[in-house]
């Protein structure tokens, strides 16, 4: 979107005494928090802990299919493009060029919320869009869902944006041009796409008057915050690592990368600056729609609410994943799920032909065929939900939580033992 003024670009370099540019040491880092598996990690839960003391909160990709939920004073808030950190009337949310906005989806999530609770009120004044983020509009959608139809009938398509309608809106006029020639390239595609166009475009131009004074320069803001005075910026990330469009189970993926890379490619900074990566696990697996899925099980019956396919925890996936995200410390949610298992499953490693293979097959039909190898550990078969800390943990739900830090040497840092704010353990 081309909405914003535009900064000058020239005089935010540090110069050094012999007038050449050198970096300024020290300033802002963004900490991370990253979906390590399919998503509904429980993300939002995390995050809701970190936004409490943090300035900025940034999404950098993802848009309205991804979601986050958040339960504050028994409040169920649903965030899809909102960073859920907007429930913090000090922090400012920011959305990166690499988020794909649908407007009307935006205002009525806003919307939706602020009837839930106070802390949404003025939102629109703490919200910034980077003015390289792309916009998409309901007949993308509409297509989306024919795409879909056809690609559940053929399991065989990527599940990707239809288009990034970038720089759509510089001005209405203009804008307005090629919303025609856009919507029109799309009816001929889908012969029974129904698009009004007049009224759509109405429809935007009210739209675009709202989000005008929310447009900035991306770059240019975050460059501003990371350098500036101290400042505590969050970047939630939308989807997750096995949906990543290179290193998730591709062909069934997002069409952005959902692991540490795009943090950089869409917020617009440089790597150097991305400082705690948190990794959030389910001690579970469960996975949406279509695609591999080695540790799939029908022993693990769970009531979700949404058809959900459900699985063992698979650390053979989590340490692929992790050595392309480098997790500093690892957030393992929803213990509590496994309450009531008198025994528990955990993959750890993969055979294939009858030997153990070191890495993930990025060919899903090899990926279909390996043979997971379980390690099993004694359930609990306790109500957890009231604890608190670690040593309130019944003894095999704390060894279930070390085996899991072992394997994948990575530190944990929270376990969530239920769905509300309180229900989280913090280890250090
Ligand atoms: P996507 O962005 O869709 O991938 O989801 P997400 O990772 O942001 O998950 P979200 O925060 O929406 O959480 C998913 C669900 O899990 C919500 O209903 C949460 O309330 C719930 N949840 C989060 N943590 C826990 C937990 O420790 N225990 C239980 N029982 N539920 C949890």
């Amino acid at each position: 979107m081309v909405l914003a003024e535009t900064y000058a670009m020239v005089s935010f370099l540090p110069n050094g005494d012999c007038g050449r540019p050198r970096a300024r040491p020290g300033g802002n880092k963004v900490t991370v928090v990253l979906g390590a598996q399919w998503g509904y990690e429980g993300k939002g839960k995390v995050v809701d802990p970190l936004v409490q003391d943090a300035d900025i909160m940034c999404c950098c990709q993802g848009g309205n299919n991804a979601g986050h939920t958040v339960v504050v004073d028994f409040v169920e808030y649903d965030f899809h493009l909102l960073p859920s950190g907007i429930i913090n009337p000090n922090v400012a949310a920011f959305i990166g060029n690499g988020v794909v906005i649908h407007l009307p989806g935006l205002f009525e999530e806003a919307e939706k919320n602020v009837q839930k609770g106070k802390g949404l009120e003025g939102w629109g004044k703490r919200f910034i869009i980077s003015d390289r983020a792309h916009t998409v509009f309901d007949f993308h959608q509409a297509a989306d869902s024919i795409q879909e139809q056809q690609r559940q009938e053929q399991a065989g398509k990527n599940l990707v944006y239809s288009s990034k309608a970038q720089n759509l809106v510089s001005d209405f006029d203009g804008f307005s041009e090629r919303f025609k020639v856009l919507a029109n390239k799309y009816k001929s595609i889908y012969p029974t796409l129904e698009i009004g166009i007049e009224g759509e475009l109405q429809k935007l131009k009210g739209y675009m008057e709202r989000i005008k004074p929310m447009v900035r320069d991306g770059v240019y803001f975050l460059y501003k915050a990371l350098h500036g005075p101290p400042k505590k910026l969050l970047v939630e990330g939308a989807n997750a690592a096995l949906l990543d469009s290179d290193f998730g189970t591709y062909p069934f993926v997002t069409s952005s990368n959902c692991t540490v890379g795009g943090i950089c490619t869409g917020l617009g900074m440089p790597p150097q600056k991305v400082g705690e990566v948190y990794g959030v696990v389910k001690t579970y697996t469960t996975r949406v729609g279509i695609g591999a899925f080695p540790t799939e099980g029908r022993e693990l019956a769970l009531t979700t609410g949404r058809k959900r396919r459900c699985g063992w925890l698979d650390l053979v996936l989590l340490k692929y994943v992790h050595m392309i995200n480098g997790f500093t410390a690892l957030a393992v949610t929803k213990l509590d799920i496994s309450d009531m298992f008198m025994e528990i499953k955990v993959g750890v490693a993969y055979k294939l032909d009858g030997d153990i293979i070191p890495h993930i097959p990025a060919n899903q039909e090899v990926l279909n065929k390996v043979e997971v190898q379980y390690k099993t550990l004694p359930g609990w078969n306790t109500d957890i939900s009231n604890a608190r800390m670690f040593k309130e943990l019944p003894v095999n739900a704390q060894n279930y939580v070390r085996f899991i830090e072992d394997e994948l040497q990575i530190p944990v840092k929270w376990i969530g033992v239920g769905k509300s704010r309180e229900s989280m353990i913090q280890l250090f």
